[in-house]
């Protein structure tokens, strides 16, 4: 039966209210099939939760790398018009012909002309002033730390925003970062300590824990999960009887494990310090431990 004109036009528009990932991944389907669509939600982004997650169930696979492109393709598509900062103060009609009424609260800057480059901010007049009682008067570090720590100082006297250098540099000398140090670090940086843990907490290669003389990171990316990377990764955990993330007693080793390091061809992958040991096999972990120090 031929179709009648009605029949062939696309009609209507669709309203999805919340831009988590479910919001974000129905709107680009329904505007992919031609349906104009308005995305509602009430906070000032969409993202929804997933934005504040790092990694997620149950692959462990990083939150932001499956919500970025979703984003980046809401934001760009002609037929999705993204409403934020907005609440629905009715609804009214029945399936298929529905009427909205939103109320859309004030976002204080002109929509249209923000860039997002953040000189307002930088420029604003309004600060929140931070008070921190000290525990302590004194921080106490030990001469030695202290010593290498001012060291560390005078490389980057020069350098603006050297906190992250500054905490690499040390990490890589105490093999972890000492409580002294971190509180010697917002001191001589006059931060708050929250802000150094918060960086010091946020990147995997900083250890707050001491860790061992040989840091074994085993890869558990997908390419070498599917070819045994838990099978490896259990062989260690045995001959060196601790479990992920902990450290044996004698600080010969630590045991991590990552995600991808760029030799999917090789997995299941892993390293030891930064020497990458390729298409391993659990048979093999008894003589690989024993090269470094006698492990086994
Ligand atoms: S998944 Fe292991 S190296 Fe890529």
């Amino acid at each position: 039966m031929p179709k009648t004109k009605t029949q062939d036009k696309k009609i209507g528009s669709t309203l999805i209210v919340g831009g988590g990932i479910g919001g974000m991944q129905a709107a680009l389907d329904l505007a992919a099939s031609g349906i104009k669509v308005y995305l509602v939600d009430s906070k000032p982004s969409i993202g929804g939760v997933m934005a504040q997650l790092d990694k997620t169930f149950p692959t462990n696979d990083c939150a932001m790398c499956t919500m970025a492109p979703r984003l980046v393709e809401v934001g760009r598509h002609k037929d999705i018009e993204v409403i934020t900062l907005a609440d629905i103060e009715s609804i009214k009609g029945t399936a298929g012909n529905f009427t909205l009424k939103l109320k859309k609260r004030a976002r204080f800057i002109d929509e249209e002309k923000c860039t997002g480059c953040g000189l307002c901010v930088a420029n604003c007049p309004v600060h929140n002033i931070i008070y921190i009682t000290p525990e302590k008067d004194e921080i106490e570090i030990s001469d030695e730390h202290l010593k290498i720590m001012n060291k560390i100082f005078a490389e980057y006297k020069e350098t603006e925003g050297a906190l992250v250098p500054i905490l690499q540099k040390a990490n890589d000398t105490f093999n972890y970062l000492p409580e002294p140090v971190l509180r010697y670090t917002a001191d001589k940086l006059n931060m708050p300590l929250s802000v150094v843990c918060r960086i010091a907490t946020f990147y995997k290669s900083f250890s707050l824990e001491p860790r061992g003389k040989h840091i074994i990171s085993v890869c558990l990316g997908t390419a070498c999960h599917v070819k045994g990377a838990g099978r490896v990764t259990a062989a260690i955990e045995s001959e060196l009887g601790i479990r992920r993330g902990k450290t044996t007693k004698d600080m010969k080793f630590t045991l991590e494990t990552v995600r991808c390091i760029g030799c999917c061809g090789l997995a299941p992958v892993l390293k030891v310090g930064e020497e990458v040991h390729g298409l391993m096999s659990k048979t093999m972990v008894p003589e690989l431990l024993h090269s470094y120090d006698g492990a086994s």
